[in-house]
């Protein structure tokens, strides 16, 4: 008898579980996430990021989406509709066409006994598959009433359905709005799995339409837990896979133990002749695994997709998968890839069987006594013998065991649209679109065997709520996202946000490359301009924003590539502000070599506030360091109005700009303050001056002190060699400006903090 499985036996989990919980539960609490951290974060109506919302006045629930065969055409079902959207045009999807599909008002009284007739007695679409060049196939909640529908197509213009064409459509929605569901097309024959009763608690894997019989699942041979909850359907050349997930019941737990779990049946599967009838010979079940050592077993499947093209000769799956637990009240989320042969491989094993008597699972080989293999896409009508023992055998006991390419706390996300994008060199990277529950869209990418990195978030809609659905338009360079109010394009990139060539290259968007004629980051077309210049791999500006042989050293990037010139009135306070370009980089200020004087200038929100003092003025810059690179953001050479300085020699033949900074007259300045509202920058560099100085103050004061109390036993004795007295008095005031140094660089990161959110 083999031993239950490794990995994720009960035990284990459960040890894992607790140790979780037991260690993690109280600091967890407020942490930021962890994870890979967004470059770039982008607010919702962040101009650096526009993004086309389409809605319209009584139209909700952007559900369903499906884009047309030559691309340029988004039909979109929402609640009690269906729409025609042209995205040929970059801007917000224009309505073409429009037909209303309202559940009939039979279905809605009869809904309103036993459901809320404000929310869940209407038609919602949940399947929307396009059948050949002039119809779609479309079906609905229709008032917990399920009903599908042809709908006729004149130039992807919608004709009106009329209600006797209006058919059953059980086992191909579902009744409830709120349950999953899943549905495909190969070959004019759709494959659904969603929930057959009106309870919810009879899940089904249906085959209908085309020209082959219908099949279903059996539901008193339990292939499909009660719960089972269908997310995708994902054909290849022999069989159809479907993702969901359900009940663990091969486990005993204390608690209701999901899982996920990869199906499949044969798409040239008939059925039985006299053993499961109208029923699927070849479903065949096996649990999908999503773990990251150290983490909560992700164990509930959201969605997955196939990677269309050929990204590499071994197809895979991407799936996102949030957990059945959370710890401290924030959720995580992984994405997997799993590999097709892999899944092949699992349906090849062995099974799982379950023995009546002791209600356990055991392991059971592969018959050997029965050819072909039961289950397997062999043609014709199988033997009784090989029936009866796929009744019985649908659980396979191999695990498919996922490679987790992105692991973040604190999201959870509900949906992903992947893409292959080849760089300048012609290596292929995998491009992740995530929609989270609030809201938001993850741009995620993967080179080689290494992790994802997020290249940006950006927010899509003002209120935090569920991204509903996405859908890839591969040949209008954008991704559409459906939500309640309306449906957003959203641009694949905007690479002139990104202003010089370290910022486009430490971006590592595949889909952005340098151009050093023009100097401006762009989308990446082709044929490629051989001169362009990426690096998504490595993100090195050091190599690929090189020019000449002297290219290679860093020292060159140290000039700056403008100077803003600042001319300040004496005592007065300026501020120069610095953009945080980058979430991942972390800035600091610097005078020329030196870091800027702390005695004359706070940073303050990542502005330097400087007091401009006699000699103060000079080159000021921003320095952000990101992937072991630093390069000047933003340089200032700040001139006072009475004495001008000279250009440091160095800094000729740099192009100058001359700015104003903001500034604030210390003393009487009180008109200007007001007058540009400068009085919170005001304040703030008061009372940290303030700060400053009472912090020498208490030095000056503590000096002597500590150098008393650390002569100790010496007492009585005059003065110590000043030799002595210096290590002493070090040793004991090194400290204080320690802490100076530490408050100052946390505001500096708070305020690094704020610009990332704002950035
Ligand atoms: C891209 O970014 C630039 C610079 O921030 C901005 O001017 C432009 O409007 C943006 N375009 C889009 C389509 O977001
Ligand atoms: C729901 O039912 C109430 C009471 O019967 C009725 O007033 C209301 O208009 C109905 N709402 C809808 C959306 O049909
Ligand atoms: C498309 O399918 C519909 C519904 O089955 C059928 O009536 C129509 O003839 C088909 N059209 C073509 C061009 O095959
Ligand atoms: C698919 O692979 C073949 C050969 O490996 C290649 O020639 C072709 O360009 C690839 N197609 C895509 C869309 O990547
Ligand atoms: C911080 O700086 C950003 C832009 O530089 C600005 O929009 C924001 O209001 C500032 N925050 C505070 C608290 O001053």
């Amino acid at each position: 008898m083999a031993p239950p499985a490794p990995g994720l036996d009960p035990w284990s989990l459960l040890g894992l579980f607790l140790f979780r919980l037991l260690l993690l539960l109280p600091p967890t609490a407020g942490e930021g996430g962890q994870g890979p951290v967004p470059r770039v974060k982008y607010l919702a109506g962040d101009g650096r990021r526009a993004l086309s919302l389409f809605h319209q006045k009584g139209l909700q629930d952007f559900d369903t989406l499906l884009l047309s065969a030559d691309g340029g055409t988004l039909y979109v079902g929402v609640r009690e509709a269906v729409l025609a959207l042209d995205i040929r045009d970059p801007g917000v999807p224009q309505l073409k066409s429009m037909i209303p599909w309202p559940a009939s008002d039979k279905k809605k009284r009869e809904c309103a006994f036993k459901k809320n007739n404000e929310t869940q007695c209407f038609n919602f679409i949940r399947v929307l598959v396009s059948l050949n060049a002039t119809h779609l196939y479309a079906c609905g909640t229709f008032a917990f009433s399920p009903a599908c529908t042809f709908i006729e197509l004149r130039d992807s213009h919608l004709l009106p359905i009329s209600e006797d064409k209006v058919v059953e459509g059980k086992g191909q929605s579902p009744f409830d709005p709120t349950h999953k569901h899943t549905a495909v097309l190969v070959d004019g024959t759709l494959y659904s799995g969603t929930m057959n009763n009106f309870l919810g608690n009879e899940p089904i894997l249906i085959r209908t339409l085309g020209p082959q019989p219908v099949l279903k699942t059996d539901t008193f041979l339990l292939w499909l837990q009660p719960d089972a909850s269908f997310v995708a359907a994902i054909p290849s050349t022999q069989v159809v896979y479907f993702f969901f997930e359900e009940t663990a019941s091969e486990f005993e737990f204390f608690d209701k133990l999901r899982t996920s779990r990869v199906a499949r049946v044969c798409k040239n599967d008939v059925g039985g002749e006299r053993l499961l009838q109208r029923k699927w010979t070849t479903f065949l079940k096996a649990q999908l695994l999503c773990t990251e050592p150290g983490q909560l077993p992700f164990n509930v499947i959201r969605h997955a997709v196939l990677l269309p093209a050929n990204f590499s000769s071994d197809q895979h799956v991407y799936a996102v998968f949030t957990s059945q637990w959370q710890i401290g009240g924030t959720r995580s989320s992984a994405v997997c890839a799993f590999s097709l042969k892999d899944i092949e491989r699992a349906f090849e094993g062995k099974y799982k069987e379950l023995n009546k008597e002791t209600s356990r699972w055991t392991t059971h080989g592969v018959p050997d006594d029965i050819s072909p293999r039961p289950g397997s896409c062999s043609v014709g009508p199988s033997s009784d013998k090989a029936l009866t023992f796929m009744k019985a055998h649908f659980l396979m006991d191999e695990q498919v065991v996922g490679t987790p390419l992105l692991v973040k706390s604190g999201v959870e996300y509900t949906r992903l649209a992947v893409e292959a994008a080849q760089d300048l060199d012609g290596h292929s990277h995998l491009v992740m679109y995530l929609g989270t529950t609030t809201g938001a869209l993850h741009k995620a990418v993967v080179s080689g065997d290494s992790r994802a990195h997020l290249v940006e978030e950006v927010q899509l809609f003002p209120r935090p709520e569920p991204v509903l659905n996405l859908q890839l338009a591969p040949s209008q360079g954008a991704v559409f996202a459906g939500f309640s109010g309306g449906v957003v394009r959203v641009p694949r990139a905007n690479c002139s946000v990104y202003e010089s060539c370290m910022d486009c290259v430490l971006a590592r968007d595949p889909h952005c490359a340098w151009d050093p004629e023009s100097r401006i980051c762009r989308l990446l077309r082709t044929p490629v301009p051989r001169s362009w210049r990426q690096d998504v791999e490595q993100g090195n500006p050091g190599w690929a924003c090189a020019n000449g042989p002297m290219g290679r050293s860093l020292r060159s990037h140290s000039r700056p590539q403008i100077i803003k010139e600042v001319l300040a009135v004496p005592n007065s306070i300026l501020e120069l502000p610095c953009p945080h370009l980058s979430a991942l980089a972390s800035y600091h200020w610097g005078q020329g070599p030196a870091p800027a004087p702390r005695a004359s200038s706070v940073v303050y929100n990542g502005s330097l506030l400087l007091v401009l003092r006699d000699g103060a003025g000079g080159l000021y810059q921003c320095w952000a360091t990101e992937n072991g690179f630093s390069y000047p953001v933003v340089s200032y050479w700040v001139d006072s109005q009475d004495q001008p300085l000279a250009l440091a020699p160095d800094l000729a033949g740099i192009p100058r700009e001359r700015v104003e900074a903001p500034l604030t007259r210390v003393g009487g300045g009180a008109a200007l303050a007001a007058q540009r509202s400068y009085w919170p920058h005001f304040l703030t560099v008061t009372v940290l001056l303030a700060l400053v100085l009472s912090g020498a103050l208490i030095l000056l004061l503590v000096a002597p002190l500590g150098a008393l109390r650390g002569r100790g036993k010496v007492q009585g004795c005059g003065t110590l060699p000043p030799g002595e007295k210096a290590p002493l008095s070090r040793e004991q005031h090194l400290p204080p400006p320690n802490d100076h140094r530490t408050a100052a660089s946390s505001v500096g990161a708070d305020s690094d903090h704020l610009g990332t959110e704002v950035v």
